[in-house]
C-alpha cells in the first residue's frame, strides 16, 4: 500500500468501534459493536456497564477490522485512539488496550479529540472543504458551534449550557414510550422522534422561542424539554397516553419538538454566520457550514438547516448518518489528517485521558 494507512479506535462513550481509513479517504476495514439497544432499555448509560461492554468487545472490532482491511497491525503507519471527551471508564478501555497493542512495537500513536474528529469527518466525504468552516456538532453528549480553522484548531462561539439535544431527543422518546412500539425496536431515541413525528403537526404546540435574549451562541435544550415532558405527562393525565389510539396527539407532540429544537439551532446557526461573516472569520462568498454529531443524521433538521445556510449564501455539508453517529472511520481519518500536518504524534505514556474538556 503506497498511501499512509491509520488505524483508528473509539470508546468515548457507548459504541466501541475501530476503522482503517487510507491517506486519500478510503475506508479500508472497519467494525463496531453499538451498546444503543442496551442503554436504551436501561433508559440511560450506565458508566460500568458500558466500561464492561467495551472490554468484551474491543479486542473483536479491532481484529475484525484489521481482518476487513486484509492487513496485520504491522501494515499501519499509526494507530489513532479517542482520548477526549467521553465517559472517563469508556475512554479508560480504549486507552489501555491501544498501550498493550502498541507494546513492542514503535508505531507512532495519535491522541484524538472526539469532537474535533465529527467535525472533520466532513473534510473526508468531500475533499473541497478547506479551512476555515463553521461547524454545528449536536449529539447525545454535546452540542456546540465552533470555527474549524486547522485540524487541531477550533474556535468556540458557543455550548450548551445544559443538556445535549440528543439527550433531549432520548429524554421525549422514552416519556413517550416510543421504543416499545415493535417498528420501533433498535432505534436511539432521535431516530424513534424523528420517525414518530413524521406527519405530525410542527405547530400543534407553540413555544416560545429558546434563549431568545441571550446574544450568543449558546445553547439550553432543558427548559424545553421540560415543557414537553410535562405536555406528555398532562396528555397522559387526561387522555391516557394509548400509542395505539392517540397517535396524532404523540406525533403531533414529537413534531413540535423537533421544531423547537430546529428554530433554536437555525437561530444560533444564523447568528455565528453573520458574526463570522463581520469578523472574517469565513470567506464572504461559499463558506461551508458542516453539521455532525448524532443530531444530525435527523433529516427533517438537515432540510431546516439547509434552507438557513441557503439563505446566507453558505453551504450545508452533513456526513451521511453512518459518519455522523459515533464511529471508528472518524478517528481515523482524524488520524490521517493529523499525520499530514505531522504534529500529531505523541507519547503514548505520557497521554491521559481526559473526560471534559
Ligand atoms: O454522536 P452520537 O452517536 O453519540 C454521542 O453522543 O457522542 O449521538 C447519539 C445521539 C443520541 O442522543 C441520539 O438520540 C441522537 O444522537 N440521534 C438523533 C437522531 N439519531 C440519533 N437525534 C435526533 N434525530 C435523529 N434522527
Ligand atoms: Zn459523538
Amino acid at each position: 500500500h503506497s498511501k499512509r494507512i491509520v488505524l483508528g479506535i473509539e470508546s468515548s462513550c457507548d459504541d466501541t468501534a475501530a476503522a482503517v481509513v487510507d491517506e486519500a479517504g478510503t475506508v479500508l476495514g472497519e467494525a463496531i459493536n453499538s451498546q444503543t439497544e442496551l442503554h436504551v432499555e436501561v433508559g440511560g448509560i450506565v458508566p460500568h456497564v458500558a466500561r464492561d461492554l467495551h472490554q468484551l468487545h474491543i479486542d473483536d472490532v479491532v481484529q475484525s477490522t484489521l481482518h476487513n482491511a486484509g492487513i496485520s497491525l504491522e501494515d499501519v503507519d499509526a494507530v489513532a485512539t479517542t482520548v477526549k471527551p467521553g465517559l472517563h471508564m469508556s475512554l479508560d478501555v480504549g486507552m489501555k488496550y491501544t498501550k498493550q497493542l502498541l507494546k513492542n512495537t514503535w508505531k507512532p500513536f495519535i491522541p484524538i479529540h472526539h469532537m474535533e474528529a465529527h467535525a472533520l469527518t466532513a473534510r473526508m466525504i468531500d475533499s473541497s472543504i478547506e479551512f476555515p468552516f463553521l461547524v454545528l456538532l449536536a449529539s447525545g453528549g454535546h452540542c456546540l458551534l465552533a470555527v474549524a480553522e486547522a485540524v487541531d484548531h477550533f474556535l468556540l462561539l458557543g455550548k450548551s449550557l445544559d443538556v445535549a439535544p440528543g439527550d433531549s431527543f432520548d429524554k421525549i422518546a422514552r416519556a413517550l414510550k416510543l421504543v416499545l412500539l415493535p417498528e420501533y425496536q433498535g432505534l436511539c431515541g432521535g431516530a424513534a422522534v424523528e420517525l414518530m413525528a413524521k406527519g405530525g403537526d410542527p405547530h400543534a404546540f407553540v413555544r416560545t422561542p429558546i434563549m431568545q435574549a441571550h446574544v450568543n451562541c449558546d445553547f439550553s435544550f432543558s427548559g424545553v424539554q421540560t415543557r414537553f415532558e410535562q405536555q406528555i405527562e398532562k396528555q397522559e393525565a387526561e387522555l391516557g397516553l394509548d400509542l395505539n389510539r392517540v397517535l396524532p396527539s404523540v406525533s403531533d407532540i414529537c413534531a413540535s419538538f423537533q421544531y423547537n429544537i430546529l428554530q433554536h439551532l437555525s437561530n444560533r446557526v444564523q447568528r455565528a454566520i453573520i458574526f463570522c461573516h463581520r469578523e472574517k472569520l469565513l470567506p464572504l462568498n461559499d463558506a461551508t457550514v458542516v453539521l455532525s454529531g448524532g443530531v444530525a443524521s435527523n433529516q427533517f433538521l438537515r432540510q431546516g438547516l439547509q434552507r438557513v445556510c441557503e439563505a446566507h449564501g453558505t453551504r450545508l455539508v452533513c456526513p451521511p448518518p453512518k459518519l455522523c453517529t459515533d464511529n471508528g472511520i472518524m478517528i481515523a481519518w482524524n488520524g490521517i489528517e493529523k499525520l499530514k500536518t505531522g504534529l500529531g504524534i505523541e507519547d503514548i505514556n505520557s497521554v491521559e485521558v481526559l473526560p471534559r474538556c
